[in-house]
């Protein structure tokens, strides 16, 4: 079974889709993080961000691979923490947008996803990598928690500072952040991630029998 689970920044997908994956023994897919190792790459290559072919090439040669304690692995570098950082936050739309990127990401993502039962997170899970998957899912949440819970992932930067680049990026990552038809939208904003595990949970089950 594949549970999808897309939203924007900071609605509280990584937390929910790891602890829902460990719970249920699913394997995890975090989709975003192929991005970011894609950007973290291109950066250190000198690769320019505007250049998708250039991109698409790249993606093409390095594959990201996922340790088994959740390690992000590109080009025999195991960039974990480094792509967590801000600077890749403000790039990784940038990369993210480029079809040629894309196509490569979402072909990786399906080979991936289809070994077996998967939690798969990301943006565009439901509507575009597995179209198909039994439960989907899309979290939301108020922008000011979203913005409150980035300050807490990214300390030493300034609340004001952090929402703003959490807006833009939202307007970056728009065109590829769509619910699927089929998919049930979740606000976050009230909800611990006990409680938001837990419908999704039910939801799987519903879908299991
Ligand atoms: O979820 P995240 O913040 O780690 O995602 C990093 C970036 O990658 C984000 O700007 C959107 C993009 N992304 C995407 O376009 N499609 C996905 N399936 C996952 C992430």
């Amino acid at each position: 079974m594949i549970v999808a689970i897309d939203g924007p920044a900071g609605s509280g997908k990584s937390t929910v889709a790891a602890t829902l994956a460990l719970r249920l023994g699913f394997r995890y897919l975090d989709t975003g993080a192929m991005y970011r190792a894609l950007t973290w790459l291109a950066l250190r290559e000198g690769v320019q961000l505007d250049d998708g072919i250039g991109l698409g090439a790249l993606a093409s040669a390095h594959a990201v691979s996922f340790g088994p304690n959740g390690s992000v692995t590109i080009a025999e570098t195991d960039v974990s923490a480094a792509i967590r950082d801000a600077e890749i936050d403000r790039h990784v739309p940038t990369v993210a947008a480029h079809p040629e990127v894309r196509k490569v990401m979402r072909e990786r993502q399906r080979a991936l996803g289809s070994a077996g039962d998967a939690v798969i997170e990301g943006r565009d899970i439901g509507t575009v990598v597995a179209p198909d998957a039994e439960v989907k899912i899309f979290l939301v949440a108020a922008e000011t928690e979203r913005a409150r819970r980035r300050t807490a992932d990214r300390p030493g930067i300034e609340a004001d500072r952090l929402a703003r680049e959490l807006r833009r990026r939202d307007e970056r990552d728009a065109i590829n952040t769509r619910p699927a038809v089929d998919a049930v939208q979740l606000d976050t904003t009230e909800l611990s991630v006990d409680e938001v595990v837990e419908r999704i949970e039910r939801l799987v089950e519903e879908a299991s029998r």
